[in-house]
C-alpha cells in the first residue's frame, strides 16, 4: 500500500497531465453558473459547459483540474447513503482531464492506463493494472478496440454496459458514453463476474470515469450533437486514495482519515464500537466538508433552495451527533480543522473562515434550541408506532415546523429503525399551513378573482404595451373595465413587480375621468389600473389619456436605483454572500432584505452609506437595456439561478460597479439618486436582514424633522439650539445635586423620627411600625435609632408604598440579642423570607395585613411585660 497525503495525490494527477500540455485550472465554486446546471458543481466538467456546448470558444484546448464537488440534491444525489456506506460522500473531490475538441478516446484511454499503472518513477500511480477492469458503453467499438489494441488490456476483463455507460450532467446539458474502470478489491469482498455483475458493486469499485462528451441532452428528452467531440474524466480522489492505502473505505485515507479522527476526539466514540457511532462519524466527517465549502462559496442556511440543503446537512450532523449522546457543540471544531486541513488546496477557506465558523456555529446554536425537545417528541413518536403502522404524519409536521427537523431528517431517523412517515398526512398539513398564509395574502385584497377575465385579455390583445420608461403620459384605447380596474392597450403605469410599486396617476375619456391608486398585474402582462374618484364613465373601446403622478415615480425611480447601489456596496463591505432576499421599492422610501447572518454595526452602515453617496456622487450614467441572458452572465449579471428569466433580460448597469437583471424603471445617472441615508437596519429571519433607506427629497426631509425636534427640546429646557449639550448637563448637575439635598433632608427626618421613636422605648427596646418609602429607609432608620442613647434593640416594620413588608431588626453589641432570631417568627406570620444577622437583620414579606399582628409578637418576646401596654397604643 501507498497511503499518499490528499495533497501529494492531487499533485501527481494535474502533473501528470500539465506534462501533457495541459492548463491546471484552479477549483470553481459550488454554485454553478451555467443555465442547464444543477443545484451545485457535481462534477469536474461543470465550469467547461460553454466549451462542450460551443457557447463559448475555449481559452485552452486542455484542461486538468481537482474540482470540489457536492452531490446532496438532484440527478446526482448520494445523501442518503452517507455514513451506511464506506464509499458514498456529499461533498468530494474530482480529478479530472479535460479536451475541448483537441485529443479523443486515442489519447484519454491510454494515459489513463498509464496514470493508473505506472510507477512513481514515471509520474504514475503505481496500481497493479491486473487488478482493473474496464467497461465500455454498448454502441462504442472504439473504446474497446483501443483499450485492447493499444494498451493490450486484456478483452475478457472489458464488459458493455448500457445506461452505466452513458454518462449526463442532469436531465439537460451535455452527455456521452463513458468508460469506466474498476478496482477488484477480491474475492473476500464479493463474488467475481466483474463491474456487471450486480451482485459485486463492493468488489468492483469504479475509480476512474472517461467520458466522451458528444451530445446536448434537451428538456423534451432529444439529443443533439455537439459541435466537437471531447473528453471529460472524472476520478473520485477519496477513492483512489483508498486504492492506494490498501483500504475499501475511503474514510480511512487521506485528508478525511484525518477528519474522521478529529469527530472521534470531538464526540469521544471511537470507530468499531457501534454500528450507529460509525455512522455518525463518518456522517459527521463528510457533512463537515460539505458544510464548510457550501458556506465559503455563498451558500447560507435557508428554507428553500441550496440554503435547505445546507440546512438540512448542518442539522443531520447535530442530531447524528446527539444520537450518539453528544450534547455539546460539535461543528464549530469539525469546521476549524476541516479549513485547516483544506485551505493549502482551497485558498477560498482561509478568506472565508470567520463567515464559515460564525454561519455554522450559529446554526449549529439555533438548533441546538430545539433538538432536545424535538428529539424526545421524534423518539417517542417512533416509539408509539406499532408494527407496520406508520411514523404519525402531524408529528413530522410539527417537528418541521416547531422543532426546526427538516423532513427528510425526521424520515431518516424514522428509516433508522425501519419505519415510514406519513407523507400524506404531513403533506396535508403543509398544504393546510400554505392556505392559511394564502388566505392571510389575500386578504389585503387584490381582486385576483377575476383572473379569467386578464387571460383572456392576455390572449386576445398580447400584453400591454408599457411605454413608462420613456413617457408620463400616454394615448391609448380601453380594452376592458373590471370591476374597479380599467385595462388599456398601452400605458406608462408600472405594474407592481421586481419590489417596485405600481403608479399612480389619473386616466381620462371623453366621458369620464378617475384616479389611479395603484397598478398591478391582472395577469403577468396585463396592466390592471385600480381606480378610484370616477366621475362621469370610462367605457371601453374610448381613447384615453393615461398619465400617471410624475413626481412620485421620480422618487420611486431614485429608490430603485438606488436599491442597486446599495446592493453593491453591500456586497463590497459584507462580501459576495450578500444576496438579495427581496425589496420594496416605494416613493417614500425603499427596503431591501439580503442574505447575511450577523447585524451590521454602526460603522459597517456607515461604510456602506458613505460608498454609497460616493458612488452616487461620481453621477456616472445608468444603463437599462435589453439583451440575451447568456450576454447578461457574460457582463457578470447578478442573476441567481432558480430566478426566472425569459431569454431576452433586461439589464441594468448602474454606474461602474452595479450590473443587475432588473425590470423596473430608473434614473438616466446616478447623480439623479441624491443623497441616500440608511434609516433602518433589523433581522427580518434567520441570516435575512433587513435595510431601509431614503433617497432624494428624504434625507433633507429628515434633516429638517431632526432640525425641529433639536429646536424643541432646546426651547423646553430654555437655551439655544447650539447649547443644548451644556444646557442638559447642567440640568443633570442640578438635578443630582438636588437629589442629594433630599437625602441630606430625609436623613435629618429620620433622626428626628428616630428621637420621638426612641423616647417610646420600652426598657430601651422599640418595636414600632413606621412609614417609609423603601426597605433601605426602615433600615436607616432602625440604625439611627440603635445608636440613640439607651437603646439595646431596634424592631421596625413598614410597608412601603402599601405592596409589600419590610422588617428590620437592629440590636446594640452588648445587649445579648440577636437580630435575626428577634424577627424569624415576625417574617414568617407577613409570609416573607431573608432575615438573617446578628447585629442587623432585614427582611421581605408579602402580606402587609398580618404586620400589626406579627410587632406584636416580637413585643411579647423581647419583654412580654410591655407587650400588653404597647398593644394599647
Ligand atoms: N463527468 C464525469 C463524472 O462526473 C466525468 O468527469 O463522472
Amino acid at each position: 500500500s501507498n497511503d499518499m497525503s490528499s495533497n501529494e495525490l492531487r499533485r501527481a494527477f494535474v502533473g501528470f497531465f500539465e506534462s501533457r500540455a495541459h492548463v491546471v485550472v484552479p477549483s470553481a465554486g459550488l454554485i454553478p453558473h451555467h443555465p442547464t446546471a444543477p443545484m451545485f458543481t457535481n462534477s469536474g466538467m461543470m465550469p467547461f459547459v460553454p466549451y462542450f456546448l460551443g457557447e463559448e470558444p475555449a481559452p485552452y484546448k486542455r484542461a486538468t483540474s481537482v474540482q470540489r464537488c457536492v452531490r446532496a440534491g438532484g440527478k446526482h444525489n448520494d445523501l442518503d447513503a452517507i455514513g451506511r456506506s464506506p464509499r458514498h460522500l456529499s461533498f468530494f473531490e474530482m480529478l479530472g482531464n479535460f479536451s475541448f475538441g483537441d485529443y479523443f478516446q486515442a489519447e484519454a484511454i491510454p494515459w489513463a492506463w498509464e496514470l493508473l499503472t505506472n510507477d512513481a518513477a514515471s509520474g504514475g500511480l503505481g496500481l497493479d493494472g491486473d487488478r482493473l477492469w474496464v467497461t465500455c458503453h454498448v454502441s462504442d467499438d472504439d473504446a474497446e478496440s483501443i483499450w485492447v489494441d493499444s494498451v493490450g488490456f486484456p478483452r475478457d476483463r472489458i464488459q458493455r454496459l448500457d445506461k452505466d455507460n452513458f454518462w449526463e450532467m442532469g436531465d439537460v446539458g451535455p452527455c456521452g458514453p463513458s468508460s469506466e474502470i474498476f478496482w477488484d478489491y477480491g474475492p473476500d469482498v464479493g463474488p467475481g463476474g466483474g463491474p456487471a455483475n450486480p451482485e459485486s458493486e463492493h468488489r468492483y469499485v469504479e475509480i476512474w470515469n472517461l467520458v466522451f462528451q458528444r451530445y446536448l441532452r434537451a428538456e423534451d428528452g432529444s439529443l443533439t450533437g455537439l459541435p466537437t467531440p471531447n473528453v471529460d474524466t472524472g476520478a473520485g480522489l477519496e477513492r483512489i486514495g483508498a486504492v492506494l492505502a490498501g483500504t475499501a473505505s475511503v474514510y480511512e485515507a487521506g485528508d478525511l482519515a484525518r477528519l474522521v479522527e478529529s469527530a472521534q476526539s470531538v464526540t469521544g466514540h471511537r470507530l468499531g464500537e457501534s454500528e450507529l457511532g460509525d455512522i455518525a462519524l463518518r456522517l459527521i466527517a463528510d457533512h463537515t466538508r460539505t458544510m464548510t465549502f457550501l458556506v465559503a462559496d455563498g451558500v447560507l442556511p435557508a428554507n428553500d433552495d441550496r440554503g435547505y440543503v445546507l440546512r438540512r446537512i448542518i442539522r443531520r450532523a447535530v442530531r447524528f451527533a446527539y444520537l450518539i449522546g453528544v450534547t455539546k457543540a460539535v461543528l464549530p471544531t469539525m469546521v476549524e480543522q476541516c479549513i485547516d486541513l483544506m485551505a493549502p488546496a482551497y485558498p477560498v477557506l482561509n478568506s472565508a473562515r470567520d463567515l464559515v465558523l460564525g454561519v455554522i456555529e450559529r446554526e449549529e446554536e439555533r438548533f441546538g434550541h430545539t433538538l432536545a425537545a424535538g428529539s424526545q417528541l421524534l423518539d417517542s413518536a417512533l416509539d408509539e408506532v406499532t408494527d407496520g403502522e406508520r411514523m404519525s404524519g402531524s408529528v413530522a409536521f410539527t417537528l418541521h415546523d416547531t422543532y426546526g427537523f427538516p423532513l427528510e431528517v425526521t424520515q431518516e431517523f424514522a428509516e433508522l429503525r425501519g419505519i415510514e412517515v406519513d407523507l400524506n398526512a404531513f403533506n396535508a398539513e403543509m398544504t393546510q399551513q400554505r392556505e392559511r398564509a394564502r388566505a392571510a395574502g389575500k386578504a389585503k385584497g387584490t381582486g385576483s378573482d377575476d383572473v379569467g377575465r386578464y387571460a383572456e385579455l392576455l390572449v386576445e390583445h398580447g400584453p400591454t404595451d408599457f411605454v413608462g420608461r420613456d413617457h408620463n403620459e400616454a394615448t391609448a384605447t380601453v380594452l376592458a373595465v373590471i370591476g374597479d380596474a380599467v385595462v388599456l392597450d398601452r400605458t406608462p403605469f408600472y405594474a407592481e413587480s421586481g419590489g417596485q410599486v405600481g403608479d399612480t396617476g389619473t386616466i381620462e375619456t371623453p366621458t369620464g375621468r378617475a384616479k389611479v391608486i395603484d397598478t398591478r398585474f391582472g395577469v403577468t402582462g396585463i396592466h390592471r389600473h385600480v381606480i378610484a374618484d370616477l366621475v362621469g364613465e370610462i367605457l371601453v373601446g374610448q381613447t384615453a389619456t393615461a398619465s400617471i403622478d410624475v413626481e412620485r415615480r421620480l422618487a420611486i425611480r431614485r429608490n430603485h436605483t438606488a436599491t442597486h447601489v446599495l446592493h453593491w456596496a453591500l456586497r463590497v463591505v459584507l462580501g459576495e454572500h450578500v444576496k438579495q432576499q427581496g425589496s420594496l421599492v416605494g416613493p417614500d422610501r425603499l427596503r431591501f432584505d439580503f442574505s447575511h447572518f450577523d447585524a451590521l454595526s454602526d460603522d459597517q452602515i456607515r461604510i456602506i452609506e458613505d460608498l454609497a453617496n460616493h458612488e452616487i456622487l461620481d453621477n456616472a450614467s445608468v444603463r437599462h437595456f435589453e439583451t440575451t441572458k447568456a450576454e447578461a452572465v457574460e457582463l457578470g449579471a447578478i442573476a441567481f439561478f432558480g430566478d426566472k428569466y425569459g431569454d431576452i433580460v433586461r439589464v441594468l448597469e448602474a454606474g461602474r460597479h452595479s450590473v443587475e437583471l432588473c425590470g423596473g424603471t430608473h434614473v438616466r445617472a446616478l447623480g439623479d439618486i441624491g443623497p441616500i441615508k440608511i434609516v433602518s437596519e433589523s433581522s427580518i429571519g434567520s441570516n435575512v436582514r433587513r435595510l431601509e433607506a431614503v433617497t432624494g427629497f428624504g434625507p433633507i426631509a429628515r434633516l429638517r424633522a431632526e432640525e425641529s425636534k433639536l429646536a424643541d427640546a432646546a426651547a423646553a429646557i430654555g437655551v439655544p439650539v447650539d447649547d443644548l449639550l451644556d444646557g442638559i448637563r447642567k440640568r443633570l448637575a442640578d438635578l443630582s445635586e438636588l437629589r442629594d439635598e433630599v437625602v441630606s433632608l430625609r436623613r435629618q427626618v429620620a433622626s428626628v423620627a428616630a428621637g420621638d421613636l426612641a423616647s417610646e422605648a420600652v426598657d430601651g427596646v422599640v418595636v414600632a411600625r413606621v412609614e417609609a418609602e423603601s426597605r433601605d429607609e426602615v433600615r436607616d432608620l432602625a440604625l439611627s435609632l440603635r445608636s440613640q442613647p439607651g437603646i439595646r434593640a431596634v424592631v421596625l416594620g413598614a410597608s412601603p408604598g402599601g405592596k409589600g413588608v419590610a422588617l428590620v431588626a437592629a440590636v446594640a453589641p452588648d445587649s445579648g440579642l440577636d437580630a435575626g432570631d428577634l424577627i424569624s417568627e415576625a417574617v414568617k406570620m407577613v409570609g416573607g423570607g431573608g432575615g438573617k444577622g446578628a447585629d442587623l437583620a432585614t427582611a421581605g414579606g408579602k402580606d402587609p395585613g398580618q404586620l400589626d399582628a406579627a410587632l406584636e409578637y416580637v413585643r411579647a418576646k423581647i419583654s412580654p411585660s410591655s407587650a400588653a401596654a404597647a398593644s394599647t397604643e
